[in-house]
Order: structure tokens, then C-alpha cells, then sequence
């Protein structure tokens, strides 16, 4: 199969039938890939949103894919969750996962973008988006939107790749831009997903550059922790 290195965020509609494509491979290569550390990451970003949350009646889930991060919040909170992504595909484990779990009555799955959410203002305790602002070209517009959904004194959390700095670094680049596309194609025998992925981390801002732009968007208290060495960063800002 030919390697397509073209797909880029900008190319929204070739991302969401990307994510479409591997969605029946996604769960099982996340935690393959990242030797089940991406379960641990998801849950210190819901931990987070929780503990800086004083209403705890829903949350949004934005580019909630399969629903790890949605199911995370049901699992520690009574609270109900709303996600929303546009690949329906993804939708469709996510609304499966919640049905096997009994816990559809407080799911709601939504198709929509996130540069125009589906919700109204101030209607949401708290939002989170985990791996998902990556692939939105319009960064700051997608946190505006999480800005406005969100009711005053909310949380948001980001989660998102970011990258491992010194030798480590140096480990890590060589698993992530070699290792980590060649499994993800054999398995997901998509020719493009697990090279657009290290692709588009590079390619995102380093943490502070991020924790900057969420300031510029209106954010206070913004800080953002850096987790496994820095593979990952947790970002939290809170609306005014
Ligand atoms: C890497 S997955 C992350 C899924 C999930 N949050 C998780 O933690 O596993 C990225 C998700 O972003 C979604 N996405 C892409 N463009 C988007 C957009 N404009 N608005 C909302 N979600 C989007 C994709 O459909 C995909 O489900």
C-alpha cells in the first residue's frame, strides 16, 4: 500500500475518514502502543478537571473518539457526559463501550466539529479534549468554543502529545517515528494514520507556546504538567 504523508489537520475531511478507518483498531492499538500508559494519562486529566470543578452535573468530552476519556468521568464522578467528534464511526464504540458498561443513561455521543460545538452557552460544567486538539487546525478557536460552552469558574483541560527533551528524547523519537508507524500500519493496515500522528506532533507548540495561546484566548490560572518524561502534557485553564 502507497504511504500517504500528505494528510494534514487542514485537511479536516481526509482526518475524520482517517479516524473513521482505523476506528475498529483504535482502543487496542492506543494501548498497545503506548504499553497501556495512555489509561493512566487519561485518568490524571479527568482527575484534574474533577478536582477544579465545584458543579459536577456534565461534562464535555470534545473529540471524544471511542469515549476513554467520557467513560473515565463516569467511572470517578456521578457526573453525565456529552461527546462530541465527528467521526461517527468513533461514536459508535463509544456508544457501545457505554451500553456494555450500563451506563448509556448518562452518554450523550453527538457528531460535531469543534470549531462550532453543538451546545450552548455556559451549558456545560467543565470540557476536556484529549489528543484531539492536535488534529484541529484552528487551535484557538476550538478553545474559544470550549470557552463558551463551559459555565464561568469551569475547567478546561487539554491532554496532547508533546516532546520528551535529552537522551530519553532521543529514544523516544526513534520508537515514535519509526517503530510506532510501522505497528500502527500493519495493524490497522491504514497507510497514513500512524505517520500523520508523530507528524502532527511535531508540529504542535511546545508547552509553554501552548500554555501561552491559552492565556491569549481568555484562560486564567493556566498551568500544565508534564507527564511520562514529557511524552504527553496536561494543560488546565479556567474560565473567567
Ligand atoms: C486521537 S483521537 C482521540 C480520541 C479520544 N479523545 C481519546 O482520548 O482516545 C482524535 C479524535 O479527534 C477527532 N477530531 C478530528 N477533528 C475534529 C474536530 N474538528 N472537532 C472535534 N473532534 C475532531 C477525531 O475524529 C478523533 O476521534
Amino acid at each position: 500500500m502507497r504511504e500517504n504523508n500528505q494528510l494534514t489537520p487542514q485537511d479536516q475531511k481526509g482526518v475524520w475518514r482517517m479516524f473513521n478507518s482505523i476506528a475498529p483498531y483504535y482502543d487496542f492499538l492506543n494501548h498497545l502502543l503506548s504499553l497501556n500508559i495512555d489509561r493512566y494519562w487519561r485518568r490524571f486529566a479527568v482527575d484534574l478537571l474533577l478536582a477544579h470543578s465545584q458543579e459536577r452535573g456534565i461534562f464535555l468530552d470534545l473529540a471524544s473518539g471511542t469515549g476513554d476519556v467520557g467513560l473515565t468521568i463516569l467511572s470517578r464522578s456521578d457526573a453525565k457526559v456529552v461527546g462530541v467528534d465527528p467521526a461517527t464511526k468513533m461514536l459508535a464504540i463509544f456508544k457501545k463501550k457505554a451500553e456494555k458498561k450500563g451506563l448509556e443513561e448518562r452518554v450523550f455521543e453527538v457528531v460535531g466539529d469543534g470549531l462550532s460545538l453543538p451546545l450552548s452557552d455556559s451549558s456545560v460544567d467543565g470540557a476536556l479534549i484529549a489528543f484531539g486538539i492536535r488534529n484541529i487546525p484552528d487551535r484557538a478557536s476550538a478553545l474559544k468554543e470550549m470557552e463558551r460552552v463551559v459555565r464561568p469558574n469551569g475547567a478546561v483541560v487539554v491532554l496532547e502529545f508533546s516532546k520528551p527533551e535529552g537522551f530519553f528524547g532521543l529514544v523516544y523519537d526513534l520508537y515514535f517515528h519509526r517503530i510506532l508507524p510501522f505497528l500502527g500500519r500493519l495493524i490497522s493496515k491504514d497507510p497514513s494514520a500512524y505517520s500523520y500522528l508523530p507528524k502532527t506532533v511535531e508540529e504542535f507548540p511546545p508547552p509553554p507556546a501552548f500554555a501561552h495561546l491559552m492565556e491569549q484566548v481568555g484562560f486564567l490560572k493556566v498551568r500544565y504538567w508534564r507527564l511520562t518524561q514529557g511524552i504527553v502534557t496536561c494543560y488546565l485553564g479556567i474560565v473567567s
